[in-house]
């Protein structure tokens, strides 16, 4: 086996297969069919629960946790929506691996999905040796998740052509494969309790709006919003940073007044206000919480091999500006317009620096 601490990102069930374990255990309640854990201890899996040892790993609200699992219980799809980078497909992860035990059969949605990524396909030199046998049939996530009874996940699935997104309205309404060319039973694939789909959709791109009406009833949908309270997005930026800043090698973190800094820039970016109500003009790039994680990391890294120190503010301005300036160079003037009019009316040091720093963004 792949020794998964070598890995960039192992899988959820790998990351905390001692956690699944120790829930597995304890779990006195009642699990729908096929599942691995009852809904409590999915539950606590995914927001943690401090007195057994179980991390925080989705930041939100529990009620939408609760409603995703009840409709995983039944007999329909669960669509996670919303803006990009709000932790949809880490949630859909986290599900199910609580769910199945198992978070990887998971299919890329795209404009070139085909349907035989979805369904199966065949091994073409065993096709023509023996005919289409079970032996020739390689599976792709969906058979697999009916025939084994676990999660599948569909990332993007509004990305996919209208009539690849087609293919899965008989699939979800009545729980059988066909595979025509295979005879008897054996072209009949019933799925096993505990199958169900995750699909998650970004508002951004590709909307919703094209999809089927078909299609939309087979699920139900949850919009996942972006994490409303400063101090909670300021912990989680924190804490995910420092644990990528560790991987990466990095003995010194950024401080916290820098990462207060950084996170207050990506939401007064984001929502278009400051944190005193004053109005500004809005990036149309993406400044989700995943982003703001990421240039934390990034400012880490700077400092620690650019300089042998931690991360500054100065490191922030340079790396907001390969995120802040993907959609316009509109964005770019907005970002400059920030740094010279509402950064100097801040207080403290830190901000001062930012202010300082302006001349470094390009252009
Ligand atoms: N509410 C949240 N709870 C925990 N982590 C979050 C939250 N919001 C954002 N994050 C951060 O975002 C990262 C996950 O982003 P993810 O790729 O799952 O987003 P996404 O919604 O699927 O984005 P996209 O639409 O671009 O695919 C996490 O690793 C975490 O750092
Ligand atoms: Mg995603």
């Amino acid at each position: 086996m792949v020794d998964a601490r070598r890995l960039q990102r192992p899988p959820a069930e790998s990351r905390f297969a001692d956690e699944l374990r120790r829930l597995r255990e304890a779990d006195g309640e009642e699990r729908p069919p096929g599942w691995q854990l009852s809904l409590d201890a999915c539950r606590r899996f995914v927001i943690g629960d401090p007195g057994a040892g179980i991390t925080r790993k989705f930041v939100g609200d529990p009620s939408l946790i609760d409603r995703a699992l009840v409709t995983l219980a039944t007999s329909r799809g669960l669509m996670l929506i919303g803006d990009p980078g709000t932790a949809k497909s880490m949630l859909s992860e986290l599900l199910a691996a609580a769910i199945s035990g198992e978070s990887t059969l998971t299919i890329q949605g795209g404009a070139a999905t085909t349907e035989d990524q979805i369904k199966y396909t065949w091994n073409y030199a065993l096709l023509v040796a023996e005919g289409p046998t079970t032996r020739s049939l390689v599976p792709a996530p969906m058979l697999r998740g009916m025939a084994e009874g676990n999660v599948v996940r569909f990332e993007e699935i509004t990305r996919c052509p209208l009539e690849v997104q087609d293919c899965l309205l008989s699939l979800l309404s009545d729980r059988v494969l066909a595979i025509p060319e295979l005879h008897g039973e054996e072209g009949m694939v019933f799925a096993r309790d505990g199958f169900n789909v995750i699909a998650t959709a970004n508002t951004r791109d590709r909307g919703v709006n094209e999809m089927s009406a078909a299609l939309k009833r087979r699920f139900n949908f949850e919009t996942v919003f972006p994490i409303a309270d400063f101090a909670t997005e300021l912990e989680l930026v924190e804490t995910e940073a420092t644990a990528l800043l560790e991987r990466s090698g990095v003995k010194l973190a950024p401080r916290r007044e820098v990462l207060e800094v950084l996170v207050t820039t990506f939401r007064e970016l984001r929502s278009g206000f400051t944190e005193h109500g004053e109005s500004l003009e809005r990036m149309s790039s993406v400044m989700s919480t995943a982003e703001a994680v990421s240039v934390a990391h990034a400012v880490g890294l700077r400092g620690w091999f650019l300089r042998h120190e931690e991360g500054s503010p100065a490191d922030i301005v340079e790396c907001l500006s390969g995120t802040a300036a993907k959609d316009s160079a509109d964005d770019l003037t907005r970002l400059r317009r920030y740094l010279e009019q509402n950064v100097p009316r801040k207080k403290g040091r830190q901000w001062k620096a930012l202010h300082e720093a302006r001349h470094r963004l390009p252009g």
